[in-house]
């Protein structure tokens, strides 16, 4: 019962919620800059109502925009990762630090100096990079004029970047995610597709029109990635959570089939597959969906497949079309609670075995390698004595391990990694909240953004070293 040698253990981060810095280097401004913290935000993403052309500082905190501070503690940071022994380590890349309104034709050199700095420290350290290219993260004005993702010239200045950015590190990176979550599309479109859909007539088609401008500007950078180094290795990013019907009423049954499809699997079939599965098609035409789908975008996709699929891993949800009355809010996503397990302080479902469940379907369905490029516990951690004994998260993530360890050696998935989410503490993408954290590296800052952000360790750190040590073997 062991992983494989090379198995890729480390951390996942993003620009959008870490790096900080966000008037700093030139950076321009980004949809998420303008998503306050605080009581109203997870409302405000999922319900929309964000003011875009101005900030209300009166009103509001806006946690994104210091996150963590990785823009000056990206050294001391990575330092860390490399004495807990990663072997990989995800991050993402700030669009509008490297094109700051986005229709630049010249990309901010300050920026590409920035990460060319920690990629040259990751390569140093043997720490392999796996990079989001977009994580949560549209410039603003490509929000204001074109409306995001809504409008084709987007995918333009997005193959842009990515082939800026692809050409600039093809010496450090060779594992390339293009969009993190595109699923999220479907019940947050501001962050991941720029625009409000509360403001928008048709909005499901808008939304779905939007998607698919990002599975053509997915297949096209592939194809560019592909080009750029023969050994770079694309890849799809959804969220992966385990669904599953309350009980064996045949209606709830087949409502877990088709809610799945749309949600769980439409955008990897397509990214993975290279065409429209006919449910989606189905799906549109029944709902009065027109999506503009030209012979040429048929090609481009079938074209250029993603070499590997990536999934966040958190919770597991119950679908019940009998009764609405436990539905909850799940990573931003709707679902109903399940009565055999447990939850997080902030709800989410805690379920191992459904890892498992979800990397059988995927490979099952999908037969290439996989990676988990997030997994973690969001909790309030008690900090005293320089430290936080979180013991509540090492045995979420060890039931988590095993899972993945048995699903390889007894049922023959292909896992080939695994970044734990928020491998140091860092805002979080619903709630705007400091004190719902993840790392195995607490930062000293509170959810008002006071604080003076030095970093401690957790007993976590000491125990993932060990994992990674023993390349899993103890838990
Ligand atoms: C994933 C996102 O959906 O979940 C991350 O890719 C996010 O950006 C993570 O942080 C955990 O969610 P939250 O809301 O607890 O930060």
């Amino acid at each position: 019962m062991k992983f494989p040698n090379n198995f890729l253990w480390g951390g996942a981060t993003a620009a959008n919620q870490y790096e900080g810095g966000y008037n700093k280097g030139g950076r321009g401004l980004s949809v998420i800059d303008f998503v306050p913290g605080g009581k109203d935000r997870l409302e405000l993403r999922v319900n929309g109502g964000i003011d875009l052309y101005n900030m209300d500082f009166d009103k509001y905190t806006y946690p994104n925009h210091h996150g963590t501070d990785f823009y000056n503690h990206w050294e001391e940071d990575i330092n860390l990762f490399s004495e807990m022994g990663f072997k990989t380590f995800r991050m993402s890349i700030s669009w509008s630090r490297i094109y700051p309104t986005g229709f630049e034709d010249i990309p901010n050199k300050e920026g590409l100096d920035f990460y060319k700095q920690i990629f040259l420290l990751l390569k140093q350290k043997n720490i392999v990079p796996i990079v989001t290219i977009a994580h949560f993260d549209i410039p603003i004005e490509i929000a204001r004029e074109l409306k995001g993702w809504q409008d084709k010239k987007t995918i333009e200045l997005y193959i842009k970047f990515a082939t800026t950015i692809m050409s600039e590190f093809k010496d450090y990176v060779e594992y390339w995610i293009p969009f993190n979550e595109m699923n999220a599309g479907l019940f947050s479109p501001l962050t991941t597709l720029g625009f409000d859909h509360t403001k928008e007539d048709k909005s499901e088609e808008k939304i779905y029109q939007a998607i698919h401008n990002q599975l053509i500007a997915n297949a096209k950078v592939v194809e560019i990635g592909h080009k750029i180094n023969k050994n770079n290795k694309m890849c799809s990013m959804l969220i992966g959570q385990a669904t599953y019907a309350f009980d064996c009423n045949p209606i709830n049954q087949l409502a877990n089939i088709t809610e799945k499809r749309m949600f769980k699997y439409f955008c990897s079939d397509v990214m993975i597959r290279g065409f429209y599965p006919e449910y989606a098609l189905k799906y549109f035409e029944q709902n009065n969906i027109n999506i503009e789908i030209t012979n040429e975008d048929s090609k481009v996709l079938k074209n250029n497949k993603v070499d590997i699929h990536t999934f966040s891993y958190y919770a597991s949800s119950v679908i019940d079309k009998t009764n609405d009355s436990r539905e909850t809010i799940l990573n931003m996503a709707h679902g109903q609670s399940n009565p055999f397990l447990k939850e997080s302080d902030w709800g989410w479902t805690i379920d191992p075995i459904g890892l498992r469940i979800t990397l059988n379907e995927l490979y099952e369905r999908y037969n290439i390698p996989l990676m988990i490029v997030e997994n973690g516990l969001g909790a309030v951690d008690k900090f005293e004595n320089n430290t936080v004994i979180d013991d509540y998260r090492i045995e979420y993530l060890k039931l988590h391990i095993e899972q993945m360890r048995d699903a390889i050696n007894l049922d023959g998935v292909e896992l080939i990694g695994y970044t734990s989410w928020g491998c140091i503490d860092l805002v979080s993408a619903s709630t705007g909240e400091m004190s719902k954290r993840y790392g195995y590296i607490y930062v000293d800052l509170n959810d008002d953004g006071t604080g003076t952000g030095q970093r401690f360790k957790k007993k976590s750190f000491d125990w993932y070293k060990n994992v990674i040590h023993t390349n899993g073997k103890e838990l």
